[in-house]
């Protein structure tokens, strides 16, 4: 998969051997090397959407290293695919990047972040629609773990519409799935919504 945020490698930046101590905290030239550390990117992905893997895939540029946890239990959502296979379908697409690992958890986020050694948990924001429910889990989640930051990314335009409760809509009523989920993913969905 390719990696969206390449491009803005070319960015204008001031030079890093610049001596003006008041551009060191907003400059991230100066920060620390490390590259942000572990962070955690929760879901259920059921099933993956190429929404998810752009925020994926942007986080994985900017953490050293990205923990995909694809959630293994249906306190919230019954799911058509078992953890395996919501599983398998993420690290067929994020083989090519090096710097992330895909598991499922079935215990508290912010215990398999700790697990993990993640200090941050990267979430995606699609619309106002998403803020109510991300709010009150950050709020669960920095009372059980003040330590552990949560962080969002804005999805891109192309994907602010998009969702897996309604990739399964379309695929129940034989819509076309192109531009959605990945090719084996809007197979795979076909055939699991024809039992
Ligand atoms: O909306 P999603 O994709 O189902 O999100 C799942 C998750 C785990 C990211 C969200 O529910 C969350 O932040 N939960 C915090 C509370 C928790 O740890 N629940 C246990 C999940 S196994």
């Amino acid at each position: 998969m390719s990696n969206p945020s390449d491009s803005n490698d070319s960015a204008p930046m001031s030079n890093a051997s610049d001596s003006n101590d008041s551009t060191r905290m907003s400059n991230p030239s100066h920060a620390s090397p490390s590259n942000g550390g572990t962070a955690v990117c929760p879901g259920s992905y059921d099933p993956v959407t190429l929404g998810h893997l752009d925020i994926i895939s942007r986080a994985a540029h900017v953490f050293d290293n990205l923990v995909v946890g694809v959630v293994n239990h249906h306190i919230r959502k019954k799911t058509v695919f078992t953890a395996e296979e919501r599983t398998a379908f993420i690290e067929a697409e994020v083989a090519e990047l090096g710097n992330v690992q895909v598991k499922a958890f079935d215990t508290l986020l912010v215990d398999f972040a700790r697990e993990n050694g993640a200090r941050t948990i990267v979430k995606g924001l699609r619309a106002i629609s998403d803020f109510e429910y991300e709010f009150e889990m950050n709020q669960l989640n920095r009372k059980m773990a003040p330590d552990i930051e949560s962080m969002y990314l804005m999805s891109a335009p192309e994907f602010s519409f998009l969702s897996s409760s309604g990739v399964k809509e379309v695929a129940t009523f034989g819509g076309d799935l192109t531009g959605l989920v990945p090719p084996h993913v809007a197979e795979r969905l076909k055939e699991a919504l024809r039992r």
